[in-house]
């Protein structure tokens, strides 16, 4: 049985988090360096240090599952589950803990082909798969000999979350969080969205019968306007960032008692659905862990709860420990994770977003100090590229392998080939991609600079032929 503690007491960071927001240490406050919570003992020596594995009774599973607690990243206090998502002594971001009990692989192996073959796994009721939602999960994991021969990698996959119900990764975190809202007595689902993470909350909420309010950042790409507004809910385009929208749904979610805003207030549950993609490619992989996987980050949540099924599936022993590498990507026009790791922060300085990979286009990340901590403790890195490099890689993954992907996905390719060229990835090392969302919703920048050629022609075979001979010139 595995119980999930705290990643150990960072006082350097949390200090330097403070300063992010606007704390001056050299004015003074009365703010206090809180002490570790009662009970949490500071096993380990760094933030990198996996979960503690103690042996404890398993308890019945609640409405939460195998959940058992809520803790805080930064100084480890620990809280119950509930609708919290703010350490009450710090003020630092909340993680779920668990009691686990003993996981097969046989037993998932028989479960359903979606994000539900892990529910002991989550922070669900356990019945969560006979509930209205929109199954998401088990998608491929394509093996692109045709890319790897183009780079010179040995071996590549591709996790292709297109497969998802919204076509993208966001399906997986709003299926938790759904479950964990309706759990706690929330009425209405609700987000601050780059777009995907919209799609996702419209859908999951009109199949669950709920209402759903979505806020988004005015000037989103049309396919993925269009593609919230089909299921109904109410959908609000804000003038201003991401980030403006974000802080907005903030002083919401303290307004609205009876709305969960997923990846705000229920935030603590939707992250956990991330874990299901790193689950996933070590069982499409015959139960074991790739050697190199590159991640796109905005938040940074999909990125940290990757690496957290990796240590939870070693734990628990479904998977050998073997060492794996973890690589972030973002687009050089909001770069803040990566610019903090080549500096050697801690720390994330916020940006402002300029790039066509608007579903990355997170000026402040949430997780972001949490990625440097994952790609530092795992020996990986978090590089950038720019928006031509992204077009560019997301037409070589379509005409390789046959597979479009959105602007995220150009992001991530972009910065694999960059990682290869800067000699950082090891091209004999086994990698995994995160294709994490569908072209089809980015199709505007995946055209800039188009092919030409588009014209149409005559019905006639003179005409095919002098289109034939005009091309090959
Ligand atoms: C397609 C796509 N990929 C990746 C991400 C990054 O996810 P995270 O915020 O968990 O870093 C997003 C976030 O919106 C996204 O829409
Ligand atoms: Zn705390």
């Amino acid at each position: 049985m595995l119980v999930q503690g705290a990643t150990p007491w960072n006082p350097r960071r949390l200090l330097g988090r403070l300063t992010q927001c606007g704390f001056d240490p050299r004015r003074g406050s009365s703010w206090q360096v809180p002490t570790p919570a009662r009970g949490y003992s500071a096993a380990g020596t760094d933030e990198g240090e996996r979960p503690r594995t103690v042996t404890t009774a398993v308890s019945a599973p609640s409405g939460f599952g195998f959940a058992s607690h809520l803790f805080c990243r930064e100084c480890g206090a620990t809280s119950a589950l509930g609708a919290s998502h703010a350490c009450a002594e710090c003020f630092g971001p909340l993680e779920v803990g668990y009691e686990l009990p003993p996981v097969t692989r046989a037993r998932i192996e028989a479960g359903p082909a979606s994000i539900w073959r892990y529910a002991s796994l989550l922070p669900v009721p356990q019945d969560v798969a006979a509930r209205p939602n929109t199954e998401p999960g088990w998608t491929r994991l394509a093996r692109t000999d045709q890319l790897a021969r183009e780079l010179g990698l040995r071996a590549l996959w591709l996790k292709d979350e297109r497969g998802n119900p919204t076509h993208s990764f966001k399906d997986r975190v709003v299926a938790v969080a759904l479950a964990a809202a309706v759990e706690m007595g929330y009425k209405v689902l609700a987000c601050p969205s780059t777009g995907n993470l919209a799609n996702a909350v419209a859908a999951a909420a009109a199949r669950a019968g709920i209402r759903s309010v979505v806020l988004i950042p005015a000037d989103l790409e049309p396919q993925k306007i269009a593609a919230t507004a089909i299921y109904g809910g109410a959908m609000v385009p804000i003038e201003g960032t991401y980030d403006d929208v974000n802080r907005l749904a903030s002083e919401l979610a303290d307004d609205r008692e009876d709305w969960a805003f997923v990846n705000v207030n229920v935030r603590p549950y939707y992250a956990e659905g991330s874990k299901t993609i790193g689950y996933e490619i070590a069982e499409q992989l015959g139960w074991r862990l790739p050697e190199q996987i590159v991640v796109p980050v905005a938040s940074g949540a999909q990125l940290v709860k990757i690496d957290k099924a990796f240590r939870e599936l070693i734990e628990l022993g479904l998977v050998a420990d073997t060492k794996y590498r973890v690589f972030g990507a973002q687009a050089t026009g909001c770069s803040p994770v990566a610019a903090a790791f080549r500096a050697g922060y801690d720390v994330v300085q916020p940006v402002k977003p300029a790039t066509i990979a608007k579903s990355l286009a997170i000026g402040n990340p949430a997780d972001g100090p949490y990625v440097l901590d994952v790609v530092r403790r795992t020996g990986g890195a978090v590089a950038d590229v720019g928006d031509d490099e992204v077009v560019h890689a997301i037409r070589m993954l379509a005409a390789t392998e046959g597979i479009f992907g959105e602007t995220a996905s150009g992001v991530t390719l972009g910065v694999l080939r960059r990682l290869l060229t800067d000699g950082l990835l090891d091209p004999g090392a086994e990698t995994v991609i995160i294709n994490s969302g569908d072209g089809l919703k980015t199709l505007d920048a995946a055209a800039s600079g188009g092919p030409a050629g588009t014209a149409a022609i005559r019905p006639t075979l003179e005409a095919f032929e002098a289109w034939e001979s005009a091309r090959a010139a």
